[in-house]
């Protein structure tokens, strides 16, 4: 059997669920498998117990997502961080990623299923909430992502996108002065790398993905969701932009 489903979750997860599950071949290795303890013990850990989140997202979440019912997809859950700010905001959360390592530690919070973003395993037209958070740079074909978020997303239905800000934060923009960022050239490659002003973050040792706004912003609309909100975390520049799109 080439997918992981939370077994005693599986009962709770909405009928919805169909097609393909994961299998090896579908994509590259989950490259998370390798960090999911450093991520949720160490990288996780450093903003668990704060009053609020240092970049942002605990409110970018209850801004963007806002309060609702039904099942909210993440795709991309990790280790399930977010699953239970989303459900105390109303939602029923539900989790896909790619890798095993980081769904272990999430099946204690969210029903969950092994699956490729590219591929997911949902009905089309089903689903009244979708959302990435600090994945889409994790996702070199991210447009193709949100392709199959916008098939699975019932019309009128809200994709809220929480990541990496394309203008302030990726190889080219040095953080190391807290009273500064420095803007390098690079901006404009799309190119994924491993270059980070810091070795202590996801991006120097698992490299990101970059799309400059434009071509991000246009993603969104290529495929079928128009952004309606926006938002920004972290100082002393944004670090993080958030987008809530809907379905028509
Ligand atoms: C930086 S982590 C974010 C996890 C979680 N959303 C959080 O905020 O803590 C990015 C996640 O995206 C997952 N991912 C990357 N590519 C994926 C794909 N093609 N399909 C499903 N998950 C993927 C990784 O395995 C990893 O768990």
């Amino acid at each position: 059997m080439g997918f992981v489903v939370a077994t005693p979750l599986l009962s709770r997860l909405p009928p919805s669920v169909s097609g393909r599950l994961y299998d090896d071949k579908m994509s590259p290795s989950a490259t998370y498998d390798a960090i999911a303890d450093w991520y949720e013990r160490e990288f996780l850990a450093r903003s668990r117990g704060l009053p609020e989140h240092p970049l942002g997202i605990d409110h970018a979440l209850r801004a963007l997502l806002g309060r609702g019912s039904g099942s909210c997809l993440e795709i991309g859950c990790g280790t399930g961080e977010w699953a239970a700010l989303i459900r105390n905001l109303g939602h029923t959360p539900l989790g896909v990623d790619l890798s095993a390592a980081m769904l272990r530690y999430a099946k204690d919070r969210l029903p969950v299923i092994r699956a490729d973003a590219e591929q997911l395993p949902f009905a089309s037209s089903t689903l009244p909430a979708v959302i990435t958070v600090m994945a889409h740079t994790d996702m070199p074909r991210y447009p193709v992502v949100l392709a199959e978020a916008a098939r699975v997303l019932r019309a009128g239905g809200v994709f809220v996108h929480v990541g990496v800000h394309p203008c302030f934060c990726g190889g080219f923009a040095d953080r190391s002065d807290p009273a500064a960022v420095v803007i390098r050239p690079g901006y404009l490659d799309s190119h994924w790398t491993t270059e980070s002003w810091t070795p202590q973050g996801v991006r120097a040792r698992v490299g990101a993905s970059h799309w400059p706004l434009p071509e991000l912003v246009h993603a969104f609309l290529d495929a079928g969701l128009a952004p309606e909100r926006l938002h920004e975390g972290g100082k002393p520049v944004p670090t993080v932009l958030a987008i809530r799109a809907r379905k028509h």
